[in-house]
């Protein structure tokens, strides 16, 4: 300190000002509360730039010694619950850096030379963002992998498959997961793309326009295993595209498990019978006592609202800002936090309740005895004969509204009853006109046959 002393018990930067700020400023400006949950990556990040500090001649070789040292003290003491975090400290950065100082003297008050807390908290969100995206890589791929499980084991059961939720065509189970395994794959691709451009480092920007020392940041960058540098110094230090694009994939996540959740929802229903979800994923009611509710379903279907939410307030935040740093980006972390801790618990859940489903194949089946779900494969079979597709779909129709009139399915008629639609009509049509006829027609990639679901889960497990 030079011969004007900062006010005693000062922050770290209240040397130019006369008075100290108020009790409910202090709490309103700090993130400490929030923010030390990076406290591991600023450590990271310190002895990178310490370690390029020293090998540029900018700090001594003894100044980067007592720097490790004591922040090898400080990961400790965080671990174990014992760092004494202070409000007055405002932030993650300035608390763990003052505590350097008071266990290393000079050396931790060198540490911030060619550095600025705007391109420090910006490496740090990235480091924290970069082991987040890792971390849901690997629970979607579980996730992946627990769908593909239960689709295999339904690889041949028949579920009405459904537009406008009536009764449309069969499908098999196993083929219905697996439109949720392509989201999840679309997801990881999504997960990975956000990585790379998370993954550049912006030390050395400093408060905006760089430093006068003579830095490295191409050494910091590898030390940290980035893949390059941010390239211009006020975007490095304004930039949080990267949080709207994380928000923005975990939105869509969120989106692929709200619908698989309305579907289980409905399937679960009494009214619809399809399933049964383990109760250690549901609860019961105070007062109804039959009651077996798919809560988790219905709490992830809500919990995708509450990442959308931060996906707008991102987008917000954001909007207004001119170049280039502004605290407004404090307001940053609390929502990907929150998006963060959301989706891994939803996606780990959903990974093992997976593994609780019960499908009850008589349910599905007598559904699919309601809806005429083969009309189209006898609609298929009359063109196959050499009637326009058009002459066909009317004459099926016709079938249909005399089965209404009725009370019974297609299959149900006599051969005579069909030859009455289209004189085209012969003995071979009861096998198109049954359920496993109509699913193993469809046998092209992409399509329900049993055998095209097998395949696809086996290409799906090769790639993953
Ligand atoms: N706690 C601050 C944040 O999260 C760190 C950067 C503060 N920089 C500043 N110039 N006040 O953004």
């Amino acid at each position: 300190m030079t011969e004007q002393q900062a006010p005693e018990g000062g922050k770290a930067w209240s040397g130019r000002f006369s008075e100290p700020v108020s009790d409910l400023v202090k709490r309103y400006t700090a993130s400490v509360f929030f923010d030390r949950r990076m406290a591991a990556q600023d450590i990271r990040g310190s002895l990178a730039h310490a370690k390029m500090l020293a090998k540029q001649a900018i700090i001594s070789a003894d100044d980067l010694a007592a720097i490790q040292r004591g922040m090898e003290q400080i990961k400790g003491e965080i671990e174990r619950g014992e760092f004494n975090w202070n409000l007055d400290d405002e932030d993650v950065h300035l608390n763990i850096e003052k505590r350097l100082t008071a266990l290393v003297g000079d050396a931790g008050k060198r540490l911030h030379t060619g550095r600025s807390r705007n391109d420090q908290v910006a490496t740090d969100i990235r480091l924290w963002l970069r082991d987040t995206l890792d971390t849901i890589d690997a629970l979607l791929r579980a996730y992946i992998e627990a769908l593909l499980n239960l689709a295999e084991k339904h690889a041949e059961t028949p579920l009405p498959g459904f537009t406008h939720l009536q009764v449309a065509q069969p499908v098999t189970f196993g083929h219905h997961l697996l439109a949720y395994v392509e989201m999840m794959k679309r997801d990881r691709e999504r997960v990975q793309d956000c990585r790379k451009r998370a993954n550049r480092l912006p030390l050395g920007a400093a408060a905006l326009a760089g430093t006068t020392f003579p830095i490295d940041r191409e050494f910091v960058a590898k030390e940290l295993g980035f893949d390059g540098v941010c390239e211009n110094s006020l975007d490095a230090v304004s930039d949080r595209d990267f949080a709207i694009e994380f928000t923005s994939v975990a939105s869509l996540i969120m989106v692929h498990i709200s619908r698989f959740s309305e579907e289980l929802i409905l399937w679960m229903s009494p009214r619809v019978g399809f399933i049964d979800i383990a109760d250690r994923f549901c609860t019961g009611s105070s007062i109804m006592p039959q009651k077996k509710n798919p809560d988790v379903p219905e709490l992830a279907r809500g919990k995708s609202g509450r990442v959308f939410g931060h996906l707008m307030g991102m987008l917000t935040l954001m909007k207004g800002q001119p170049l280039a740093y502004n605290k407004d980006n404090q307001e940053d972390k609390e929502p990907l936090f929150d998006t963060a801790d959301t989706l891994i618990d939803t996606l780990r859940i959903f990974a093992d309740m997976a593994t609780g489903i019960t499908v009850k194949p008589e349910a599905m089946a007598a559904a699919l005895k309601q809806g005429y779900a083969t009309a189209t494969d006898l609609a298929d079979y009359l063109v196959k004969k050499g009637l326009p597709f058009r002459d066909a779909h009317e004459a099926v129709a016709l079938a249909v509204r005399a089965a209404e009139k009725k009370g019974c399915d297609l299959p149900d008629f006599t051969l005579a009853e069909l030859q009455a639609f289209s004189s085209l009509i012969g003995e071979d049509v009861f096998a198109v006109l049954t359920v496993a006829g109509s699913l193993a027609a469809r046998n092209h990639i992409g399509g329900t046959a049993p055998a095209q679901v097998k395949a696809a889960i086996a290409r799906v497990r090769a790639q993953l």
